[in-house]
């Protein structure tokens, strides 16, 4: 072979080479790089499960809103970046965050170090705890008593955590549904003797069902929970991007504006 031929056979090899380098970078340590809107700004995929009002719901137009889209436009306005909510349910958001379609996963998600293992979290922005959900006439006052009740609870959420902490991994009182909602209707159909969800919500559930004859329950044994922003584990330009944006509405008192309330 001459030695023109050998010298374009070279190139060729490691431009492939260097261009299959970027590729693996890329989808390792940064997922799907995202798309770019109209005018130039980057546009995230967001994920969520939007039945978790008032942090995310669907409203009569089939639109999501809630206090986790308000915060999240307010950073993107911050930092010149575009979002694309997409409710695509609870354990999908954490799948396709790993596998880079989701960039950031916004539903009301509780930083817990279990998650840390797998998961990157911006800074704090919400103070939760869980409760216990019976009925009216339900003779049950503490977390201690469930040891031995059937408790319904959203399926791999921090109640569901939280009662196999109680009652122990394999425990068959345990019934894990796709939503807090289902968690809560299954409750009050009787299938089950408490629901465990987020404060929040449920008080959210009890104002849109006023007809309902619901009790609450709130017990210091569950530890004080807070929701932050989930990115692909090593997304750091984008982590970045959403701590700094997060720091600014902190600061401009905007986050309190949309949380109604006082969280540094
Ligand atoms: N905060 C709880 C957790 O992180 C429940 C979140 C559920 N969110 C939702 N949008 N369904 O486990």
């Amino acid at each position: 072979m001459k030695k023109t031929a050998w010298m374009l056979l070279m190139m060729i090899a490691a431009l492939t080479l260097a261009l299959a380098g970027c590729g693996t970078k890329d989808n390792a340590s940064s997922g799907s790089t995202p798309s770019e809107g109209a005018d130039g700004k980057k546009v995230y995929k967001v994920g969520t499960e939007a039945t978790f009002a008032p942090f995310e719901s669907v409203d009569d137009k089939g639109k999501i809103v809630g206090i986790d889209v308000d915060i999240l436009k307010a950073i993107a306005d911050e930092m010149n970046f575009e979002v694309e909510w997409n409710n695509i349910g609870w354990e999908p958001v954490f799948q396709t965050i790993k596998n880079g379609e989701t960039h950031i996963g916004a539903s009301g998600i509780t930083i817990t170090d279990e998650r840390k293992e797998s998961f990157d979290f911006t800074e704090p922005y919400y103070e939760s705890q869980l409760l216990i959900v019976v009925k009216e006439d339900s003779k049950i006052k503490s977390l201690d008593e469930l040891k031995d009740k059937k408790v319904s609870v959203q399926i791999n959420a921090t109640g569901h955590m939280a009662a196999k902490k109680l009652q122990g991994e394999a425990s068959t009182n345990i019934m894990a549904f796709e939503s807090q909602p289902i968690a809560i209707q299954e409750m009050l159909n009787g299938n089950v003797d408490a629901a465990i969800g987020d404060n929040a919500v449920v008080y959210e559930y009890i104002k849109a069902h006023p007809d309902q004859k619901i009790k609450v329950i709130q017990d210091d044994a569950f530890e004080k929970e807070y929701y932050g922003f989930m990115v692909q584990k090593g997304n750091k330009e984008l982590l970045d991007k959403l701590n700094e944006g997060l720091k600014k509405i902190k600061e401009n008192g905007k986050l309190k504006e949309i949380t109604g309330t006082d969280f540094e």
